[in-house]
């Protein structure tokens, strides 16, 4: 049977009594589904499961994203972006983390025309101190503004930039070929959720600046919605333990990495994007 319990007040749910491994009928998909929407984001404790099989899973929820940054897909299975700090050929670790891009705000694959529709992200590794991750609820976060926000939000576009976004994270510009791939491109500051029909916040550090607003005026506004959303009151941390699969919904949070000691901790993991639709408002 399966069994969903709240993990936080602000969201996120355990999921007990399923086996990633194997292939869920469809009604035990539908009730993850239900609870994948009703609380944005699920934990699937110990979970043993191999590369085809997370790609399985995540294919459920929709087709999946291949990452531009090809530097990060698994050399067999392209659609898991790997996320470590453990060399292959020595079994040792970097010294470095290996993408800080993650440790800023964000909502995954915003710089695209088609968003991340979920990330279902796999602790195979994980520190014993650091490396937890933090989500923040995008929906509360835009309830709570005041109604003077809501106006100026209401038609507002935000430019979103991965090339910004990672050399600002202090990661090395793109080259001209992934900059050609992914160029910038413009979505609503408020979402609407297609399932729930709740509007969200969508700004986060992908954002470069509001389209047709003074920079310094720009840079002002979403370093506010920034601090807004990122308060306590709309974050849950997951602290992770080995074998977790963790499965959220961008288009209502925006997560970011915590950091560890690359080189004393070992942490990998393996990453998966469903595609979403274009952010309508
Ligand atoms: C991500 O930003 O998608 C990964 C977050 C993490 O490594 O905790």
């Amino acid at each position: 049977m399966i069994e969903v319990r709240p993990r936080s007040p602000v969201m996120g749910a355990e999921v007990r009594g399923v086996d990633l491994s194997v292939r869920l009928n469809q009604d035990s998909f539908g009730e993850i589904l239900d609870a994948f929407h009703r609380h944005m984001l699920l934990v699937f404790p110990d979970q043993h499961i191999d590369e085809a099989q997370q790609v399985a899973f995540s294919r459920r929820f929709g087709e999946l994203q291949i990452h531009v940054l090809e530097q990060y897909r698994h050399p067999r299975h392209p659609e898991i972006y790997v996320l470590s700090n453990v060399d292959a050929a020595t079994g040792r670790t970097t010294g470095t983390h290996p993408d800080k891009g993650t440790l800023v705000w964000h909502s995954d694959l915003s710089f695209v025309p088609r968003p991340a529709l979920a990330t279902a992200l796999y602790g195979i590794e994980v520190p014993d101190t650091g490396g937890d991750t933090l989500y923040a609820d995008m929906c509360a976060a835009y309830d709570a503004l005041d109604e003077d926000t809501k106006k100026l939000l209401a038609k507002m576009k935000a430019v979103h930039d991965i090339n910004v976004s990672r050399i600002r994270a202090g990661e090395a510009p793109m080259s001209e070929r992934q900059r050609a791939e992914a160029p910038p491109v413009e979505h609503p500051a408020v979402r609407t959720h297609p399932a729930t029909g709740r509007k969200a916040l969508y700004v986060s550090r992908h954002a470069s600046h509001v389209a047709g607003m003074p920079r310094a005026e720009s840079d002002a506004l979403l370093a506010r919605l920034q601090a807004h959303a990122t308060s306590g009151r709309f974050v849950y941390r997951h602290r992770w333990r080995s074998r977790d699969l963790v499965i959220w919904d961008n288009r209502c949070t925006m997560h970011c990495a915590t950091p560890y000691d690359p080189g004393a901790e070992r942490r990998v993991m393996h990453r998966t994007v469903v595609k979403g639709d274009s952010p309508y408002n």
